[in-house]
């Protein structure tokens, strides 16, 4: 438990009121405001959560001043070049790095729950076939709880476990089926003798009519990809996982609300929008154009990958994305993609201009993954998907780990009213 030696003073007309603040290990102190409104009669007051924090945590920690990122204490940059997805799968899930017999059991409970129920593929030719991908996986993870009965009950630990796994190993096979039904060509069933990442790949880009074999090279860009978009601390989409699951939602409702909110382009919809922002400047010389848009305040366009609530530094994220997305493209020979280029030089012309320092707007981690997945042939609209399969496990970890507090409550947050005081009705005849 947090330290709690020290206090802070609230003074409200003239009465002080001592709050607990709690020490972490790491990160800025916190102050314990549970029983605030118990005791002074008011609410605090923080519409976007810039200053609250919603939970205790132990699975990932943000320095957004340093551009730091770690899962259970370890940094982003060593996971994404030492490690793999299921390795940091287990890690979020579990809490510390898995022995070569942990990882092998893992990976096979993985491998072994990959695909799903065949009734399902009925569920997704409801859709139309130019349905965004997004609104597929939403209502295909949600209806999980209708297919998977035996892993609904949050009070089971065996069934919170069975839950997470089939989760984490379902997810880019309903991926893969809803880029294939949008794009008419047929479901491609899972391969247990494939890596994770090369097991995405072959559902997405396989078909019946010729052999297809995954590139090592692309599938470790895959899997990195995966790594990078795993868990990142109290973000939009994880606290709406954890408001779900407060009211004692089944796991497959609250990823599915998860989804939902992660397909906003303030949130995992950036890389679908960055992309498309790059293709609508074309060119080099329309970035200034561009950038004076940024920074026009009558002006709603923003840079789309651009920012972050948190970091006021490098996304540690994009750094690494950004060395992928060169060994991509010239792995694919096609280092002078026009869109990248657009890219570095739009990146470079917003890291010179006093307006991005001074507001501390740097790239984050959705600047550069659409450039390599692009180049790995999705289209725009599955990028979020991808984001999505990737995040699961955090979810999945954020949830278990939220289940598992003694002082679980149901999130209800309170508000400031400034709407109409108590007032009688008005009988029409008298409007
Ligand atoms: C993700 O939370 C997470 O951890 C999310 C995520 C994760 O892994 O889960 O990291 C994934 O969502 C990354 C962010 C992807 N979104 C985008 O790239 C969309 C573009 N970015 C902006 O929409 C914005 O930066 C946000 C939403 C990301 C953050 O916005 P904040 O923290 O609420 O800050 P703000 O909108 O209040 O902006 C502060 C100032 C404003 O100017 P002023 O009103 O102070 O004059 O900075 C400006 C903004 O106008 N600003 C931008 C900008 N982002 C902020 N100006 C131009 N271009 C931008 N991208």
């Amino acid at each position: 438990m947090a330290d709690t030696t020290k206090t802070a003073t609230l003074s409200i007309d003239g009465q002080n009121y001592e709050l607990p603040v709690l020490s972490p290990t790491a990160g800025p102190d916190v102050i314990d405001i549970r029983k605030l409104y118990g005791q002074a009669g008011v609410f605090t007051y923080d519409p976007g959560f810039t200053s609250t924090a919603s939970t205790d945590s132990t699975i990932t920690f943000i320095d957004g001043g340093k551009g730091e990122l770690l899962h259970r204490g370890y940094p982003i940059d060593q996971l994404a070049g030492k490690s793999h997805y299921l390795e940091v799968c287990y890690l979020l899930l579990y809490g510390e790095l898995p022995t070569a017999a942990q990882l092998e059991d893992f990976e096979s409970r993985v491998t072994n729950h990959t695909m799903l129920h065949e009734q399902m593929m009925n569920f997704f030719r409801g859709f139309r076939r130019d349905a965004h991908p997004m609104a597929i996986m939403v209502g295909v993870v949600g209806a999980m709880s209708a297919f998977y009965h035996d892993s609904t009950d949050i009070n089971d630990p065996w069934q919170r476990e069975v839950a997470s796994i089939r989760l984490i190993a379902k997810m880019p096979t309903i991926a893969a089926m809803a880029y294939k039904y949008h794009i008419g060509q047929p479901f491609v069933y899972p391969r247990n003798n494939l890596d994770y990442a090369s097991n995405f790949l072959n559902m997405c880009f396989s078909v019946p009519a010729e052999d297809y074999q995954p590139s090592p090279i692309l599938a470790r860009a895959m899997d990195r990809i995966f790594t990078l978009h795993a868990d990142h601390e109290q973000n939009a989409s994880t606290s709406t996982v954890r408001l779900a699951s407060s009211s004692g939602a089944n796991p497959f409702a609250c990823i599915a609300a998860g989804i939902a909110c992660l397909w906003g382009p303030a949130h995992g919809g950036a890389n679908q929008a960055c992309l498309e922002m790059l293709r609508e400047i074309g060119t080099v010389d329309r970035i200034p154009e561009y950038i004076a848009r940024a920074k026009d305040k009558d002006d709603p366009f923003r840079l789309m990958g651009f920012g972050h609530r948190v970091y006021k530094n490098f996304d540690p994220r994009a750094t690494v994305m950004k060395e992928s997305a060169d060994e991509v493209l010239d792995l694919l020979g096609v280092e002078n993609n026009p869109v990248l280029q657009v890219a570095k030089e739009l990146e470079a012309a917003a890291l010179a201009d006093p307006y991005f320092a001074e507001k501390k707007l740097f790239p984050n981690v959705d600047f550069y993954s659409g450039i390599i997945l692009e180049a790995m042939g999705f289209p725009t609209s599955m990028f979020t998907p991808i984001f999505a399969l990737s995040r699961t496990v955090g979810w999945i970890s954020q949830w278990k780990e939220q289940l598992s507090d003694p002082q679980l409550k149901i999130g209800r947050p309170r508000q400031l009213y400034m709407g109409s005081t108590a007032r009688d009705y008005i009988d029409i005849e008298d409007r």
